[in-house]
């Protein structure tokens, strides 16, 4: 008797495959869209274990009615899509997939960064539109990276491969963390900043906080006007963190200087999305950890979460209290 799971989204059969020997698998069947609420809902009911995306509510009432539920692997590091006091009430653990996308999240988001300063789609468009008729002394010039300040905001384990990589292109480190990160002082030669210092002196700063009450829109109006007015901002970690009318105020004033962002406050955006009219916006679909490898990888991780508990052990990454107030 297998134990039986839930997959709100069609994942490729190759990487599900190995695992229907122990589990009972069944997926969402809609290859281009998201599993509805009331499917959602109604599977939660029948399974022991589901596996969920970041764009699905893991709501109370879900967690109140699904009487054989005891485990959600969300297919991510955040999980804010999760009522996790609920899920502690209910006594369903929640699993997330941390550290296995560290490093790919690193590269996105300083792909992003290098994009933005370097106007990279908007050069890439130029040529392809066939705007480019000769050689111009400042054609599409951009902000150098190298030798700047970053200011990154939330330096855990993805903040620290943010700061590796700014250690090799001899940037500045500062931080600003709910708590001091000595190794990262020490091991990256990142100093600790307040929130304010951090804004006031970075040339770039990159969000990469987890989504709290917290962190809720604390980048506003007052966090873009401390910034530099050729301050680049960054944000690959939740689009609540920003209050996005002020991100499109200050750029719009020239505040800041230009913004590269992967997440919204509302996902998918549409493409009369504000932040879509100004030239010097860098907008990603939620992209960060999304490389072949890394995917695989997380689905993976999600699958042996559900094994390790449906065989009486501790998950590999399990989300508990004392984890989501340290990250
Ligand atoms: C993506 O945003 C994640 O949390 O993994
Ligand atoms: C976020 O939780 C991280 O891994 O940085």
């Amino acid at each position: 008797n297998k134990p039986a799971i839930y997959i709100t989204r069609q994942l490729p059969e190759s990487v599900i495959a190995p695992y229907r020997n122990i589990l009972d698998i069944e997926m969402w069947s809609k290859s281009e869209q998201p599993v509805d609420a009331s499917t959602l809902m109604d599977k939660a009911q029948q399974v022991d274990g589901l596996v969920t995306m970041l764009s699905d509510q893991v709501s109370s009432e879900l967690l109140g009615t699904a009487k054989g539920l005891k485990a959600v692997a969300n297919l991510a590091v955040g999980f804010d899509n999760i009522d996790l006091t609920s899920a502690e009430e209910n006594e369903v653990v929640v699993t997330n997939t941390p550290d296995v996308l560290t490093e790919t999240t690193a590269d996105l988001t300083f792909a992003l960064m290098l994009a933005t300063a370097r106007r990279i789609v908007e050069a890439a468009d130029y040529v392809r539109n066939d705007e480019w008729k000769n050689w111009a002394p400042y054609l599409l010039a951009g902000t150098d990276v190298h030798h700047k300040t970053i200011g990154i905001v939330g330096m855990g384990r993805i903040g620290e491969a943010v700061a590796q990589r700014a250690k090799g292109f001899n940037m500045n480190i500062l931080y600003h963390n709910r708590s001091r990160n000595t190794e990262a002082e020490q091991a990256l030669q990142a100093n600790y900043a307040t929130f304010e210092e951090l804004l006031i002196e970075s040339d770039y700063v990159v969000c990469l906080a987890p989504y709290t009450e917290e962190t809720h829109e604390m980048f506003n109006t007052q966090a873009f006007q401390k910034m530099k007015d050729t301050a680049i901002f960054i944000n690959a970690s939740r689009g609540k963190n920003v209050d996005e009318e002020a991100l499109y105020d200050a750029l719009v004033a020239k505040e800041i200087k230009a913004a590269g962002v992967d997440v919204y406050r509302q996902e998918p955006i549409r493409a009369s999305h504000p932040l879509l009219s100004l030239d010097n916006v860098v907008a990603l679909p939620h992209i960060g950890s999304s490389s072949e490898e890394t995917r695989t990888a997380m689905i993976q991780l999600c699958l042996d979460n559900l094994i390790e508990l449906f065989n009486g052990n501790v998950a590999k990454t399990p989300v508990t209290e004392k984890k989501r107030l340290s990250t």
